[in-house]
């Protein structure tokens, strides 16, 4: 299956798109993610994505197409893959439609996490990353076993630095203005099915796999 997930921040794409990605087998490709590797990186294009991603904006279009275009013409995307976190703007949605139809294929269905904007606020202030292995937790519905290290490997949790109140106030507003309009846009091609996305992780992925049917 080609999957998309849509939603605003916080929303629990990334939680749930880890789970449902192992249940079927496909990968789980967060552009998100990836950019947060490469603005890890000391170098020039580093510091440019570090800036643009602390500020609560999108990384240009062109690079971020042309990343995804890599990614899915990777040998482990071809029997399937979740998208989590792009297309985040209708240039990027027609653009993946031709990146597809250059591979031979296309979506089979978009989900919309629906959350309120009250749970959002919660997730976000509550989140915390490792910064080695990349799982997620929250201190309040999902914390470490021991205070604010990882499980996996012992290292000091971090808050993600777009997780500060401004910068998520701005990514609020350009989810508002670029990535809502997608929700049309898939609506229209009738593949968007919209998911209650409220309640435990355990709860929002049992609804995830009747929506796929599994
Ligand atoms: P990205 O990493 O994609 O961020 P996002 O879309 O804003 O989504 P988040 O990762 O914040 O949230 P999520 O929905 O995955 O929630 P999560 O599962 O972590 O993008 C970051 C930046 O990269 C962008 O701002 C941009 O600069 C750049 N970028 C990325 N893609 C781009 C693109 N296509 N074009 C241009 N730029 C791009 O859950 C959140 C918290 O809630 C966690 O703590 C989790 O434990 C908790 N939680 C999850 N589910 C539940 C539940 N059911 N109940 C209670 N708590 C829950």
């Amino acid at each position: 299956m080609r999957i998309v997930l849509l939603g605003p921040p916080g929303a629990g794409k990334g939680t749930q798109a880890s789970r449902l990605a192992e249940r079927l087998e496909i990968p789980h490709i967060a552009t998100g993610d990836m950019f947060r590797e490469a603005a890890a990186e000391e170098n020039e294009a580093g510091r440019r994505i570090r800036k643009v991603m602390e500020c609560g904006e999108l990384v240009p279009d062109a690079l971020t197409n042309d990343l995804v275009r890599w990614r899915l013409a990777r040998p482990d995307a071809q029997d399937g893959f979740i998208l989590d976190g792009y297309p985040r703007n209708v240039e990027q949605a027609d653009t993946l439609d031709g990146i597809l139809d250059d591979l031979g294929t296309k979506i089979d269905l978009a989900i919309k996490f629906m959350v309120r904007g009250s749970d959002i606020v919660a997730r976000l202030a509550g989140r915390r990353v490792c910064p080695v292995c990349r799982t997620v937790y929250h201190m309040d519905t999902h914390p470490p076993k021991d205070d604010e290290v990882c499980d996996n490997d012992g290292v000091p949790l971090i808050r993600r630095d777009d997780d500060l109140e401004e910068t998520t106030l701005r990514r609020l507003e350009v989810y508002g203005q670029q990535t809502r309009p997608l929700y049309e846009f898939y609506g229209e091609r009738g593949l968007l099915t919209e998911m209650d996305a409220l309640g435990t992780t355990e709860e929002v992925f049992g609804r995830l796999l009747a929506v796929v049917g599994r």
